[in-house]
């Protein structure tokens, strides 16, 4: 069988092991993590891979997955390239990033390692819950053809759905999962500062909340996201949106901005 070597065994790295453990896609080989005691334990979890304390001590395997987070790629890429020398064998390395390319692997790619990343759109909060929701999960393969040729088969056997981005589209790629899910909270903790500041009851906000939530989520599923834009833009209200637009940057600044800036993209949105 194929051989996984993993560096990084958290969130990520625990659950597409586990998955792939199970389905005799690969077989975890050494596990690496920033202390022994997490290793240990990512294994005993995944009743699999072998523990193991350094770079050094890993074998030579076929694939190995960087799972460690975005800030530590490029340093365990340059770590992990200090301990082989280059060969025939031509190993394969991605990393899990959905905001850099394989370029991060650089080190190892100046060996003849063949280099990409692999981004799962899933939020693994905890490892238990991701392996039973992973079935589904859209899966952007980058970087070398002959990995992501690989990697792709691995991702589908455990339910990944895969498709190519190109290594200088990952940072707008990744964008754009920041303004699908990231501002949500973010809008979300504006309108609640700004009702707090006109009267709102505090005690009558988390079921504010919920309802418009739970309304907007229904109407962008339903209708996408033009059909279910209503307020001012949607109306091509112009004028409303200017009075609006002034009242809230006179409450806070950075909001008026923002204010302004999504106005004009709703107004898009609407054709306007
Ligand atoms: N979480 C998500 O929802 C999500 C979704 C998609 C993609 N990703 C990507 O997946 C990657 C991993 O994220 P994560 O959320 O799984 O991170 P995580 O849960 O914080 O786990 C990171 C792991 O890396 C280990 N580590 C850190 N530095 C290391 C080093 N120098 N050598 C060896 N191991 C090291 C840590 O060891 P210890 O256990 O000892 O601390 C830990 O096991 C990131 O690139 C992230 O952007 C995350």
């Amino acid at each position: 069988m194929t051989t996984l070597n993993l560096i990084g065994a958290g969130r990520v790295g625990r659950t597409l092991a586990t998955l792939w453990a199970r389905h005799g896609v690969f077989e975890i080989q050494d596990v690496l993590a920033s202390r022994l005691a997490s290793a240990r334990e990512a294994c005993t979890a995944m009743g699999a891979g072998t523990a193991v304390g350094s770079l050094q001590a890993m074998r030579p395997a076929d694939v190995w997955m960087v799972a460690v987070q975005d800030a530590r790629i490029a340093e365990v890429a340059r770590a992990l390239a200090a301990t082989q020398a280059s060969g025939a064998t031509r190993p394969i390395v991605f990393h899990c990033s959905g905001a850099q390319n394989a370029g991060s692997l650089q080190p190892l790619a100046n060996l003849g390692w063949r280099t990409a990343s692999a981004h799962c759109i899933l939020s693994f909060t905890q490892v238990e819950a991701a392996v039973q929701q992973f079935a589904g999960t859209a899966c952007a393969l980058e970087g070398d053809a002959t990995v992501c040729a690989v990697l792709e088969p691995a991702f589908q056997t455990i339910g990944g759905q895969c498709f190519r981005v190109a290594g200088e589209d990952k940072v707008l790629y990744h964008a754009a999962a920041v303004f699908a899910t990231n501002f949500l909270p973010v809008l979300q903790s504006v309108a609640e500062a700004a009702w707090t500041r006109t009267g709102v009851p505090t005690h009558l906000l988390p079921q504010l909340r919920a309802n418009l939530l739970r309304n907007a989520v229904d109407n962008i599923t339903r209708l996408g996201p033009a059909g279910a834009l209503t307020g001012p833009a949607a109306r091509g209200d112009v004028a409303a949106i200017e009075r609006q637009a002034a009242v809230v940057q006179a409450w806070d600044a950075p909001s008026g901005e923002a204010y302004q800036a999504l106005s004009a993209l709703a107004l898009r949105l609407a054709g306007h």
